[in-house]
């Protein structure tokens, strides 16, 4: 009897130890003659990366302070092939995450302590329909401090040759370099109006803009002169994108519509990377097209909108913009900005087009986000998914979005649309800099 009992005791316990050997695994790994295997970082200009055995993507890795220190890797999952994932860990014991330029760049021959564990997916709800949805790939470790470098992967098993992203936030922090950025979620196609750009910027900055993003497909080459203008005079960072080198990117926002593998270039991955790359970098996030402008109209600019909207709604973290269209096919009559040096210039000259459509009575009107990205978990385009604090709807009379483009109700004459000449009072510092900025990229 006493026998039996002990035999099952040590069965329980060993079934216990393998258990949990089988959760938390310890590898160490060495660099040099002795071991074979080698924790590969990502060069800093990947930033997409298939996951080994699968068709799944990860794109980079964040530390979620709000979540206890969870490892959280945005993603790409093909929905229909979701099999188990694991997340190898790896704390160095020298400080490593400052990766070679050049790609697959090894690590130094620092000892790697890695573990791994079993990833806890979280895909978003809104995937359109498409194959391939923004995700969460979630390391939920306890030891989650220690790690500088993550990798997921469907075989825990086989460890060679997996490439490691750094793990990024590590620290919170309470103070930033910029008040408010703008993240755009996709350049892609030959995109190439750059006069619509160029002014664009030009009007960001005078709202108080600070920084733009901007994920780079590819584009035409004149918007590619300016793009490279902004980079220099430092105001812009172009984060590569090229998810047409690993997936059929649709160029629409519906699956049943549009086909392809994933949504608009991967918007929504873009918009949520965003999100996490700026979290503490940036006071306020606004998540914009190309062709939109957030515009305070009560307030001279957006520190003065966000400053009376927060003592108004002191917890409040996620503000919901109404989108306005001006038509591009509507000219303002007076020709007071129709300036021949511009005319050389590709794209549209928005300072042209005061025209606003009015709101449909039975037609929903979409809005964009301004954020503060610590109170934001999971977001789509015209709303977040997870959030912490409440969303305010902003009231269209104290901020709206001036989004120059085809009509949406091309069958209304002038007079049947709103005149709104807002842009035309910046006029006495945008003109010059417009300017500046379109003969120092070399349109002019
Ligand atoms: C790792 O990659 C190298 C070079 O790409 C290759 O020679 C080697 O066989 C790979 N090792 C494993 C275990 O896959
Ligand atoms: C951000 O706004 C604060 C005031 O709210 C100001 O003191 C600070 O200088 C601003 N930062 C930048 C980078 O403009
Ligand atoms: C944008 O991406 C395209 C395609 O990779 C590339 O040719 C172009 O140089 C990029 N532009 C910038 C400013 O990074
Ligand atoms: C354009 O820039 C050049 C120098 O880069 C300057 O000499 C010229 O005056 C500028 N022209 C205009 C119209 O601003």
């Amino acid at each position: 009897m006493m026998q039996r009992k002990l035999a099952l005791l040590v069965g329980i316990g060993a079934l216990t130890i393998l258990l949990m050997l089988k959760w938390e695994h310890v590898i160490t790994l060495m660099n040099g003659e002795t071991t074979s295997v080698q924790p590969w970082q990502r060069a800093p200009t990947d930033t997409i990366t298939p996951i080994p055995g699968s068709r799944h993507l990860m794109v980079s890795a964040f530390k979620d302070h709000r979540l206890g220190g969870a490892i959280r890797v945005i993603s790409i999952i093909c929905r229909q092939e979701l099999q188990p994932l694991y997340c190898v860990l790896c704390a160095n014991a020298k400080a490593d995450t400052t990766a070679k330029a050049d790609a697959n760049a090894k690590t130094d021959g620092a000892l790697s302590q890695c573990t791994y564990l079993q990833a806890k997916v979280d895909v978003h709800t809104d995937d359109f329909g498409f194959p391939f949805v923004t995700s969460d790939v979630l390391c939920l470790s306890p030891m989650s401090q220690q790690f500088t470098r993550v990798s997921i992967t469907t075989n825990p098993y086989d460890i060679h040759n997996l490439t490691f992203l750094s793990i990024q936030n590590q620290e919170v922090k309470d103070s930033f370099r910029y008040n408010f950025t703008v993240c755009i979620s996709n350049l892609f196609g030959e995109y190439n109006n750059a006069l619509q750009f160029a002014q664009t910027m030009e009007v960001y900055k005078l709202t108080g803009v600070q920084r733009v993003v901007i994920y780079n497909t590819s584009c035409g080459p004149d918007v590619e002169k300016i793009l490279k203008y902004y980079r220099k005079e430092g105001i812009l960072e172009v984060v590569p994108w090229p998810i047409d080198k690993f997936l059929t990117p649709s160029t629409g926002w519906k699956y049943d519509l549009h086909h392809g593998d994933i949504h608009y270039y991967g918007q929504l991955t873009t918009l949520n990377e965003c999100i996490y790359r700026y979290m503490y970098q940036s006071k306020y996030l606004l998540l914009n097209d190309i062709d939109e402008i957030i515009m305070p109209y009560k307030h001279a600019n957006l520190e003065k909108l966000m400053g009376t909207l927060q003592q108004q709604h002191p917890n409040a973290g996620v503000f919901r913009i109404e989108n306005h269209i001006f038509p591009k096919t509507q000219f303002d009559d007076s020709g007071r900005f129709r300036l021949p040096r511009w005319r050389s210039v590709p794209g549209v000259n928005i300072l042209e087009h005061v025209y606003r459509e009015p709101e449909r009575k039975y037609v929903y009107n979409p809005t964009k986000l301004l954020i503060d990205p610590r109170s934001v978990e999971q977001t789509s385009v015209h709303s977040t998914l997870k959030q912490f604090g409440p969303v305010l709807t902003v009231p269209f009379d104290v901020c709206r979005i001036i989004h120059v483009r085809v009509p949406l109700q091309g069958q209304l004459s002038k007079d049947q649309l709103f005149v709104d000449k807002k842009l035309w009072e910046f006029e006495e510092l945008l003109i010059p800099s417009i300017d500046r900025a379109l003969n120092q990229s070399g349109l002019l």
